[in-house]
């Protein structure tokens, strides 16, 4: 599986440890932010979006200081559903009922530990399709 991953400086640390982490198991792409001077969240945002609806990548994580900022600018990307998640059941929920493709995580929110577990949850969870499916479509038929 083929992650891209990208944070600004609020991220940074959180995304080091799960590179260092978790995400060793996986084929990952980091689209920075590289250092922790102050950067602008929307910039890794878009640039890991891009990379999950061009196809180039599966799946997305994104972290800045709560997640919601990254959420919001990935999800201008037509294709590309952003998901904040602050436990494994919004996790696993985000994959299975809402096919989220990008996981958005607050690095001044979640201890290591538990965004471990959290990206554990999302990556090893399957869209269920069906009635989920149709909604998920109303929601793109808006967007037209
Ligand atoms: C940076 O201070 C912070 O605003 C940013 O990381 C993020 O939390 C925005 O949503």
């Amino acid at each position: 599986m083929r992650i891209v991953v990208g944070s600004d400086h609020a991220g940074l640390p959180l995304k080091q440890s799960l590179l260092n982490g978790i995400l060793t198991e996986y084929d990952v792409q980091d689209v920075g932010a590289f250092d922790q001077s102050s950067s602008d969240y929307p910039r890794f945002a878009l640039l890991a979006a891009r990379s999950v609806a061009s196809g180039k990548a599966d799946l997305g994580l994104l972290i800045c200081g709560t997640g919601i900022g990254m959420a919001l600018a990935a999800s201008r990307v037509r294709g590309v559903r952003p998901a904040v998640c602050t436990s494994c059941y919004t996790a696993r929920m985000a994959r299975a009922h809402n096919n989220a493709n990008v996981l958005c995580l607050g690095g001044r929110v979640l201890g290591v530990g538990l965004a471990e577990e959290v990206v554990r949850a999302f990556l090893n969870t399957s869209f269920e399709g069906g009635r989920h499916a149709q909604r998920l479509e109303m929601i793109e038929d808006e967007s037209d």
